[in-house]
């Protein structure tokens, strides 16, 4: 057996096609270990969204080039594969900093790692992929293996068609992509089956979800889930990320209807000025997001939302900052990320005059502290609240296990261990701005589901 270590950086998409390539490369040998030390096959999937991300990579890379040497001067021999978006944003330019890469794969392409194995191994050189055949790479990969726990990522749709002036997506993913629903039922119903009780659907643009369906016409999201409620076994769903301006009503009518739908939703705005959200090719005004977040409020009232934000966006006044500021006062989120702006290359905002750096910081200051003061409120709302916890992982102290609530809030909860992969009652005895304690109710005739409405 060869050790097979991946390092995964940057969104969900990325941690689905991590455990698809460790799919892929069992059959060839491969086995997962847990560090980079002694393995004979390192990826890195990496992520490009902003300056930071990409440097990480690099600076991994070279610790990893050290390890190499080492394997090397014992006799043994690692290879290093560069995946993700990076690998498709830089390409060759990667092999060139960095001389100890042997192979890069794009996010669309890395269905042919085996054969670039092969082709490294033969002693063709560094190795590079970064076409976008996307229908290939999912009819190539094998069925996904099972053993991945209570929760599970599918991905349902890929790229990004929206072109917003920040981000590289569109260029790292390529055009948008749905699969045919027939494809993601059957994978649902593999991963219901060995185990999986929620299932999280992704995708860049997820609610722009438009796949072939059995019957030969387009279905939505909304379509879908209904679709993939009906799979026994599948106990929770959700989806991420979803575009303001794809909130369609059927899709806000579902959150309504399909008790499995976790009432949560993730729906970054980005800005809560007009002007910049303009600047930003959003296609949405801040009006368009008070409506959506209305809609869905109207139909589930205890629907908990968040969001993504960017601050120091180039153009972006204090009146612009204080929209934005405004914009969370009255929406109010239970959680959310927040960033300062970071200019790609490549990317038409980056060629716009910037936003001073210490302008920068003090914006996501006070956006911050606004931010994790709705958050800790929202936790605090809930001590008293008994809600269905779905039980992941041991916690530290002995006996001690962590699940999600339906906010996806991590619960601790106490003589819970053997509760991993179950999903119990929890009565919520406490909260802090980043989780929950709890205390096992019994289950009694409580329906679990209904719980959460
Ligand atoms: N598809 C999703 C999110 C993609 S990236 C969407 O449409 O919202 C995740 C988040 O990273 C974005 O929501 C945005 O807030 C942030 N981001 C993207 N590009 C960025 C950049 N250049 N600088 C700072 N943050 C960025
Ligand atoms: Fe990036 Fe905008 Fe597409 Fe989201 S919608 S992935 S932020 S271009
Ligand atoms: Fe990063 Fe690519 Fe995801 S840039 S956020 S890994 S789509």
């Amino acid at each position: 057996m060869k050790k097979l270590f991946i390092k995964t950086y940057g969104c969900q998409m990325n941690v689905y096609d991590s455990a698809r390539m460790a799919d892929l490369l069992a059959p060839h040998g491969y086995g997962m270990t847990d560090g980079p030390e002694d393995a004979d096959m390192v990826i890195l999937n990496t992520c490009h969204i902003r300056e930071k991300a990409t440097d990480k990579v690099y600076s991994e890379l070279g610790r990893l080039r050290e390890l190499k040497e080492a394997k090397a001067e014992n006799g043994g021999r690692m290879l290093i594969a560069v995946a993700g978006c990076t690998a498709q944003a830089e390409g060759a330019e990667i092999v060139k900093r960095q001389s100890a890469v042997d192979m890069v794969v794009g996010p669309q392409s890395y269905h042919r790692l085996p054969e670039m194995i092969a082709r490294v191994t033969r002693g063709a050189g560094a190795v590079l992929e970064t076409e976008f055949p996307t229908e290939e790479k999912f009819d190539a990969l094998p069925e996904e293996r099972s053993g991945r726990g209570a929760t599970a990522f599918l991905t349902v749709q890929e790229g990004c068609d929206k072109f917003c002036t920040f981000c590289v997506v569109p260029y790292t993913r390529g055009a948008e992509y749905s699969r045919p629903v027939r494809d993601v039922v059957r994978e649902a119903e593999r991963l219901a089956a060995s185990g999986v009780c929620e299932i999280t659907l992704l995708g860049q643009n997820v609610n722009a979800f438009s796949g072939e369906g059995p019957d030969g016409t387009r279905w939505g999201l909304a379509q879908l889930i209904r679709r993939l409620a009906q799979i026994g076994g599948v106990e929770r769903l959700r989806y991420t990320t979803s575009h303001p301006r794809d909130m369609d009503d059927a899709l806000i009518d579902v959150h309504a209807e399909v008790e499995q739908l976790m009432p949560y939703l993730h729906l970054p705005v980005q800005s809560g000025s007009d002007r910049i959200l303009k600047a930003m090719n959003r296609q949405h005004g801040r009006d368009a997001y008070f409506n959506v977040v209305a809609r869905i409020r109207a139909v589930r009232k205890d629907i908990a939302l968040s969001s993504d934000f960017i601050v120091g966006f180039p153009g972006e006044s204090d009146k612009d900052f204080d929209d934005t500021m405004d914009l969370v006062r009255s929406v109010g989120f239970a959680s959310a990320f927040s960033f300062k702006y970071s200019p790609r290359p490549g990317t038409p905002a980056a060629v716009e005059k910037q936003i001073p750096e210490d302008v920068k910081d003090a914006r996501l200051q006070g956006l911050q502290a606004l931010l994790f003061s709705q958050q800790k409120a929202f936790n605090q709302s809930c001590e008293g609240k008994v809600f269905p916890v779905l039980f992941e992982k041991p916690g530290r102290k002995e006996g001690q296990a962590i699940g999600r609530s339906p906010y996806l809030q991590p619960v601790h909860v106490e003589n819970a261990l053997s509760l991993i992969g179950a999903l119990r009652p929890v009565r919520i005895a406490a909260a802090s701005q980043g989780s929950l304690t709890g205390v096992l109710q019994a289950e009694n005739d409580v329906r679990i589901r209904e719980m959460a409405h």
